[in-house]
């Protein structure tokens, strides 16, 4: 992945300023260039004025340069800083807002793509013009924005599920009326583990899902893994800082609240709470770290029986055929206990089942349903809502609520990807674009593979030799799947989706069912290796092991990553260029790599290269480990962090070599035109194009969040990491020695004393290129 999912950063309303804001500064532009032009004549500053450059002078090239200029802060040395040296102008101008706990250009970006769907939803509905699909969508999102029936509905939903079984809420008594009562006796964990998953999604102890066969990619098969908890950091269930205190403090409290907002006892609330904690601790306790969860170790096929033997406890063949909806998937009325499975924490459900038999069942099923309450929430009245933001105060440094045709527009586009997906590619995605990234795929393939042959002296040449073959067969996937553009087949996809205006809920729930029982379709059937399945307005880019595809949906393909070809190609290069490299190399990561072209997960690397690979990544989990990020008081998390900073550093890497054999092939070796009223070279505009992609600002308990729970390394990290260990980019900006931005001195020893393979600077540091 390229960006951090989104999670809990929610963009707010605000931003639209930025548009106006870009314009005028256009205009500024504009009419300061030719005092621009003279100025930089006499100052010279970084860059070498040679009589032949020439300045683009076009519209383009003035809005580019505005938009550069406006984000950077000249009074930082970008040897010493380039993350703020890029960045801190537009951070400056683009403060978190209330709504949300971090923010950035890949939340701006996620913003401005929200404002395009809502436009989209919001057009009156037609019977005649819009397809059935898109009506269903502006159904879906009219239902949701019709504030006055949700205010009036208040927990009544909600309160008719918790008066049956599998969802009587023992904290609740009899409050709710006689037919609430839970009762031990009727009390079946298997029954309400399975109808949380596959009527509403909720992944509670167990998480159940369909997907390829690592070893056999071809083939579908079921998958069990351990699930999330109600906070989103292991951590903050195990240590005793102030801050993971806090944290259960709150969730506590807010656990109480609901309940007795929803007719609790106040004093039975707080003792039943406080069990669920307990019990929610102690499954903390037990999960699989990211660092232990390496695909080796989570490959564990075996069939249902084995399974049952292994963990009698529990009764895993009747969990999984409730869970399956054979009314929609008659094929799968076969499934027993011959059927295979991959258990990828068998530790984990060992000591979930240990847990679970000691515990009471009281307790088992107030947290289960307390569960089912919390993905609740958000489809409830404000009052609800409200009290969710003085949890949110606590955990994410928030002080409003999201808009709700924020929310809403969210919430379609998660529910129907294609349909809005189709609605968002209509209208705004050029077909042209493929053009320019089939140049740059095709650009760092070549550099990847050069890379491999001439600069790599370590890996043997049989290992080379399929790294090759798997770099020729990577396959870029760009835009939109192509079926959106069926109308036919988008509507068979939802056809058992039937939309009320006035009924919210009952809408959430229908679409719950839909997310929950649609990766079943698969399991009988063959992988489409050549087909993808990624919403189009996705703000992120994938790359896919079991394929082996690099994915850009249309959301990733906009400004300020993706600039047309009336743009320079140093800002193209420098971003989405990156970002294509940046995925390519997750191929050839520390996990990427155990797959083989065809998506196997099956070794293809000598023990001896595999060896030394392992030795070089201690290089850069070392380099990160050491980055402390004060805003959350706590050091990266190297190895966690470690396929993502392996891709950073190729993709720069690739990228650039990509972008400087552009400017040899297609222009016979002259530089691109300089940009008016900023003082930057082509190489040097690459550099802050790749910066710009990563601007972005964090509240305290993000900062915390993200190194906790990221795959990423903060992006300013990712920005000083990657670039410091990259000897173009410290010519590009003549970062003199003993720079923090040039670590090609100091840092490298630092590690070779640790690492004798990486003593060799030059092998040392810059062992990416040769992945
Ligand atoms: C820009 O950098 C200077 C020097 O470090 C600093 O004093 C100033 O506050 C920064 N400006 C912004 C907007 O962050
Ligand atoms: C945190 O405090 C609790 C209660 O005092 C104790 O049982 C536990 O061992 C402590 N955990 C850590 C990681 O120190
Ligand atoms: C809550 O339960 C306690 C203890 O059983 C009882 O004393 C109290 O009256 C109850 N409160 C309400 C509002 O029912
Ligand atoms: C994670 O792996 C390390 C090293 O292999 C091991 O010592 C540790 O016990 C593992 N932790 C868990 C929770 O599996
Ligand atoms: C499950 O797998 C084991 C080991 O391959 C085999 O002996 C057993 O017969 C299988 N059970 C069923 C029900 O297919
Ligand atoms: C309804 O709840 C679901 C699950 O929590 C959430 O994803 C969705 O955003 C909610 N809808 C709204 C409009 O908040
Ligand atoms: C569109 O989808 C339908 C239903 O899946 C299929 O029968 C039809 O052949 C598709 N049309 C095209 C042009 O692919
Ligand atoms: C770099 O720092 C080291 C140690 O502080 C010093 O000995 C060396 O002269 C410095 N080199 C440069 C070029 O400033
Ligand atoms: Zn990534």
């Amino acid at each position: 992945m390229e960006g951090e999912a989104a999670g809990s950063s929610m963009p707010a309303n605000k931003k639209a300023a930025s548009k106006p804001l870009r314009i005028a500064l256009g205009v500024f532009v504009t009419s300061t260039v030719a005092l621009g032009t003279a100025l930089f004549l006499v100052s010279q500053g970084h860059i070498k004025l040679q009589p032949k450059q020439q300045y683009c002078l076009t519209s383009e090239c003035i809005e580019a340069a505005a938009a550069i200029k406006s984000k950077l802060n000249t009074s930082v040395d970008p040897c010493d800083n380039f993350f703020r040296f890029a960045c801190e102008g537009w951070i400056q101008n683009n403060p978190i807002p209330e709504d949300s706990s971090s923010y950035g250009i890949y939340p701006w970006l996620r913003h401005n793509v929200d404002l395009k769907l809502k436009a989209l939803l919001e057009k009156p509905l037609s019977k005649r013009r819009d397809s059935e699909a898109v009506q269903k969508a502006k159904t879906l999102y009219n239902s949701c924005m019709n504030e006055n029936k949700i205010e009036k509905a208040d927990a009544k939903p909600l309160l008719s599920m918790l008066k049956h079984s599998p969802f009587r809420w023992p904290v609740l008594e009899s409050n709710i009326g006689p037919e609430g009562l839970w009762s031990e006796r009727k009390f079946s964990m298997v029954q309400t583990l399975a109808a949380l998953r596959s009527q509403y999604s909720s992944s509670v102890f167990i998480r159940m899902y369909v997907s390829s066969d690592d070893k056999m990619s071809n083939e579908h098969i079921i998958k069990l893994d351990q699930a999330s908890l109600s906070l989103s950091a292991q951590e903050d269930y195990l240590k005793n800082t102030t801050e993971a205190k806090a944290y259960r403090d709150a969730l506590f409290q807010f656990m109480v609240d609901i309940a007795v907002l929803l007719g609790a006892n106040a004093s039975r609330a707080e003792l039943d709470m406080k069990s669920v904690l307990k019990l929610e601790v102690k499954i903390a306790e037990i999960m699989i770290p990211p660092e232990n969860r390496t695909s080796e170790s989570m490959y564990n096929k075996m069939n249902i029986s084995e399974l049952t033997t292994m963990i009698p406890q529990f009764d895993w063949l009747a969990y999984i055929k409730k869970v399956i909806d054979t009314k929609l998937y008659p094929d799968l009325k076969d499934i027993d206990d011959s059927e295979n499975i991959i258990v990828r924490v068998p530790q984990y459900f060992k000591d979930l089942f240990r847990i679970l038999e000691g515990e009471r069942k009281k307790t088992i099923a107030n947290y289960l349903v307390w569960r089912m309450v919390y993905s609740r929430i958000f489809n409830l009245s404000r009052r609800f809502q409200y009290r969710w933001l003085d949890f949110s105060r606590v955990i994410q440094g928030t002080s409003s609520l999201q808009p709700q045709w924020d929310k809403c527009v969210n919430f379609v586009e998660n529910a129907l990807p294609y349909v809005t997906g189709r609605m968002f590619v209509d209208l705004h995605f050029q077909e042209d674009k493929r053009e320019m990234m089939a140049e740059l795929t095709e650009g760092i393939r070549w550099a990847f593979m050069d890379m491999l042959e001439n600069e790599n002296t370590w890996m043997d040449s049989e290992t080379k030799s399929k790294a090759v073959e798997k770099a020729k067969a990577v396959l870029a996937k760009v835009g939109y799947p192509e079926f959106i553009m069926n109308d036919t087949y988008i509507a068979e996809g939802i056809k058992t989706l039937k939309f009320s205006e006035t009924d919210y809920f009952g809408n959430v729930l229908q679409t719950r069912k839909h997310a929950a029982q649609s990766d079943f379709y698969w399991l009988r059937k063959e992988v489409p290796k050549t087909e993808w399945f990624t919403s189009p307005t996705t703000v992120n880019a994938f790359y896919s092991s079991s394929t082996n595809q690099i994915r850009f949906p249309a959301g990733e393909l906009q400004k300020p990553f993706f600039w047309g070809t009336e743009y320079p190609r140093s800002l193209s290069y420098g971003a989405i260029g990156v970002i294509v490299g940046h995925e390519f190399t997750h191929g050839f990561d520390n996990n990427g790599r155990k797959y083989d072209k065809n998506g196997n997960l099956d070794p293809w690397w000598s023990l001896d290269s595999e060896e030394k690979f392992k030795e070089k990544t201690k290089c850069m989990i070392n380099q990160y480990n050491n980055y402390y990020w004060k805003k959350a008081g706590l050091n990266v998390k190297g190895k966690r962090t470690l396929a993502e900073n392996i891709a950073d550093n190729g993709g720069l890497r690739e990228a650039f070599r990509a972008y400087r054999k552009w400017i040899k092939e297609k222009r016979q070796g002259e530089e691109e035109a300089l940009l008016p009223g900023i003082d930057f070279t082509p190489n040097q505009l690459f550099f802050l194009s790749y910066a710009h992609v990563r601007c972005n600002s964090f509240r305290p308990e993000a900062a915390r969040e993200q190194i906790y729970t990221g795959a990423h390394s903060p992006p300013q990290f990712r920005v000083i990491g990657a670039m410091s260990n990259f000897e173009e980019f410290r010519k590009a900006f003549t970062c003199t020695e003993n720079t923090t931005m040039n670590r090609d001195s100091m840092d490298s020893l630092t590690c070779a004393l640790r690492q004798t393979l990486c003593r060799n600077k030059k092998m040392g540091m810059n062992f990416l290129k040769k992945v």
